[in-house]
């Protein structure tokens, strides 16, 4: 009797255990049995949308960031009308529905399977290989959250005014993302565009440290007064349509298009990290890829936390 409830209470503790090892964890083979052919899918559609609009490869891949910074990786920003709405997102976060409709499609092959926070992860990274950069292998198995977190949208997504200080302080709350995944995951803006209403300051005289023919150039569809908010410039002047690491050497030249560029060199404690994503390609690359699968892993929901989303912008009715 007593040796059959000890074992009782051991396979207990072992399901338990069990328990917490699933639900901590994301696989690369989650897929493999249930949907075999969703990651190939949502890459065609990926390649396809790039090639229709290459900036759309931009935006998936800040697509993924403003969703892991908000309570995790979980699809939160896709419900219509919240996270959305958030001034960081609000007339500024694109692609929502380049997923949907990747979703859709998805949806016709494996019925409720693949979870939208999933798709958002791996269309960041098709995107970063569509456009020349270097690949990496996704953990998978994210399910989609049941709400949406707008006061932290505000509060965790970081702006373009911020210090060098806040952004290493932000980072390292999201699973300790370090000033290295910091500057390593920046040079996501080697590709995409930003708004004037995000540099002006600096332009006209907000900060000491920038090439000043690089910033009369930019004065030309930015102007001072008298609109021109939404103008767009490129964050990375010198290659803006590709994936490399001519941002580090920007910044090394002050031409960082956002004050938050332009921080991370700045004899300051990340100078020596942006030397050397600027004198190696190959170390950019592999600390890009190695971030990128550390913001995805921002407090997944797995298991049984969440749902697999029928349509990504609302949750189940
Ligand atoms: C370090 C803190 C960061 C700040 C302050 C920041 C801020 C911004 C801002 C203000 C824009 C322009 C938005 C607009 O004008 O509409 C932008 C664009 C962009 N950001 Fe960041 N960002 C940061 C980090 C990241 C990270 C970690 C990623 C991805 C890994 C990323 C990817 C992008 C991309 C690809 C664009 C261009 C999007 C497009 O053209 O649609 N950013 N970012």
């Amino acid at each position: 009797m007593a040796a059959s409830a000890a074992s009782c209470i051991s396979l207990l503790v072992l399901v338990v255990a069990l328990a917490a090892v699933a639900s901590a964890q994301l696989s690369p083979t989650f897929y493999d049995t249930s949907c075999p052919r969703a990651a190939a899918t949502i890459k065609a559609a990926v390649v396809a949308a790039v090639r229709a609009e290459p900036r759309m490869g931009a935006s998936l891949v800040r697509l993924h960031f403003h969703d892991c910074f908000v309570q995790g990786c979980d699809a939160s920003i896709l419900l219509a009308g919240q996270e959305q709405d958030a001034p960081p997102n609000k007339g500024s976060v694109r692609g929502y529905g380049v997923i949907e409709n990747i979703k859709t499609q998805v949806e016709a092959i494996c019925k409720q399977t693949v979870s939208c926070a999933d798709i958002v992860t791996l269309a960041a990274r098709d995107s970063v290989v569509a456009l020349g950069g270097p690949s990496w292998t996704v953990p998978l198995g994210r399910r989609d959250s049941l709400d949406a977190n707008v006061a932290q949208a505000n509060s965790d997504l970081p702006g373009p005014t911020s210090s060098l200080n806040d952004l290493v302080t932000g980072f390292m709350k999201k699973n300790s993302l370090s000033l290295v995944d910091m500057v390593a995951l920046s040079g996501a803006h080697t590709l995409g565009q930003a708004q004037c209403q995000n540099f002006r300051a600096r332009i006209y005289g907000g900060d000491a440290n920038i090439n000043a023919a690089y910033a009369t150039s930019l004065k030309a569809n930015c102007p001072q007064t008298g609109g021109g908010d939404n103008n767009l410039a490129p964050l990375d002047p010198t290659t803006p349509n590709g994936f490399d690491n001519a941002y580090y050497a920007n910044l090394m030249s002050q031409r960082g298009l956002l004050h938050s560029d332009q921080v991370l060199f700045n004899n300051g404690t990340a100078d020596n990290t942006v030397r050397n994503f600027a004198s190696s390609a190959a170390a950019f690359g592999s600390a890009f890829a190695s971030a990128m699968i550390k913001m995805g892993n921002i407090e997944p929901k797995t298991g049984t936390q969440g749902q697999i989303r029928l349509v990504c912008s609302k949750v189940n009715s």
